[in-house]
């Protein structure tokens, strides 16, 4: 990718972030920044697997700060981060912060930008579920409220923006740089074929499936319709299970459902991304998923109460309650391969892999010399 050529000083841009997705994110913005970056981890994700694995996909360098926020309750790792970037700022304030997505860190980074005049770049502004018993939900306005310039990744990231009342001039439509993450590392069709060898898989023959969100796994109910559901389906499950996930199946007592699963650690991007594009469809709730299925055109469940990223219902996505994973499988697997031939057709609404360039001129053109 062709990065503009920007005039800030080394070190002068901090992004601020935490976990696996934002890590995914702004890799490709960390890579374009180059030496004006100083990356400074909330260490919300501590687990090699979930962190440090990413760098090293990526090729980014380590982080030149780790805050060790991991494992606090929400409040607690807000106010551990901000704490921490408080004292960082106050002894050497960067020119620019940038953030990412809905996390605690990226509200924590947010409030620290804030408080010390320091203009604010919110990557993937704009997102809104509507559903206030997300903390994501408010992790993403509260950034939105205090960020000095939106990167909104689509026209619905915009208007719903426009919307609120934030002034035009302070957002960009750039695209998601999802869409470059996946590029840069999805690899070729014969390295995914031996991986699949190596899982003892058949392509288009299993179902892929993350599943952490708290609405899902903090609710045993939910959690155990979910895991019966998987494992009603006709193919294998393959299900990367997050640290999250791991504790409250322990501990909700849900291991012999688990078993009828194929169980694995969250892996790899390189090697998601593979399982992902030979999947015949996923069942998930995350955010990163729902938009990467559109590059590498897969189907997929999103078991979810509401979702931020509409552009997919209806095309890529189907949005359903836990009950309803088996039947909407079954609408698929009668024809799993046409519903990929179809969508085949379709563009990604998540734009054309240059968002990451699209933000890196943007920050060059709108800050350099502030
Ligand atoms: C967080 C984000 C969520 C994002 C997800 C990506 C918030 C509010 N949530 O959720 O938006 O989709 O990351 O995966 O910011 N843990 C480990 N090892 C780790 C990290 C976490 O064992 O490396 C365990 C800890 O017990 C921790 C729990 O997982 O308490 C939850 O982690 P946390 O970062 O608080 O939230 P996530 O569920 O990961
Ligand atoms: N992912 C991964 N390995 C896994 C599960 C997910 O590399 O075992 C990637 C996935 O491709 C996506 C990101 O992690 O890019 C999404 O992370 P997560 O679902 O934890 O967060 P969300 O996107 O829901 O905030």
């Amino acid at each position: 990718m062709d990065f503009p050529a920007i005039d800030l000083p080394p070190g002068s841009v901090a992004v601020v972030l935490g976990t696996r997705p934002e890590i995914v994110k702004l890799a490709h913005i960390i890579s374009g920044l180059g030496d004006r970056v100083q990356v400074i981890h909330t260490g919300q994700h501590y687990d090699y697997a979930l962190s440090a694995a990413f760098f090293d996909a990526f090729g980014i360098p380590e982080p030149s700060a780790f805050l060790g926020v991991g494992g606090k309750t929400r409040a607690g790792q807000i106010a551990s981060a901000l704490g921490a970037l408080d004292e960082r700022f106050a002894s050497e304030a960067p020119k620019v912060v940038v953030v990412q997505g809905d996390t605690n860190t990226t509200l924590a980074g947010a409030l620290a930008a804030n408080a010390y005049e320091i203009p604010l770049v919110h990557v993937e502004a704009g997102l809104r579920s509507r559903d206030r018993r997300m903390p994501e939900e408010h992790n993403r306005v509260l950034t939105d409220a205090v960020a000095d310039l939106l990167c909104a990744p689509t026209d619905v990231a915009v208007g719903n923006l426009v919307g609120e009342g934030v002034p035009e001039t302070l957002i960009e439509l750039t695209g998601n740089t999802v869409i470059e993450a996946v590029g840069g590392l999805m690899p070729e069709p014969g390295k995914r074929s031996a991986l699949l060898d190596e899982y003892g898989l058949e392509s288009g023959k299993f179902v892929l499936s993350t599943i952490h969100r708290p609405e899902n796994v903090d609710d045993p109910d939910r959690y155990e319709t979910i895991l019966e559901q998987l494992a009603a389906l006709d193919l294998p499950v393959v299900l990367p299970l997050h640290p999250r996930s791991k504790k409250r199946a322990e501990s909700f007592g849900l291991g012999d459902l688990l078993s009828r699963l194929r169980v694995i650690e969250p892996l790899g991007y390189v090697e998601f991304l593979a399982l992902s594009a030979e999947s015949g469809f996923l069942v998930s709730d995350s955010g990163g998923v729902q938009e990467e299925v559109s590059v590498y055109k897969r189907p997929v469940i999103v078991v979810r109460r509401s979702t931020e990223r509409p552009e997919v219902l209806g095309t890529f996505a189907r949005l359903v309650e836990p009950d309803a994973i088996t039947e909407t499988a079954a609408s698929w697997l009668s024809d799993l391969e046409g519903v990929h031939a179809q969508l085949a057709t379709l563009e990604s609404p998540y734009g054309d892999g240059s968002a990451s360039a699209r933000i890196v001129e943007a920050i060059g053109r709108r800050f350099a010399g502030a």
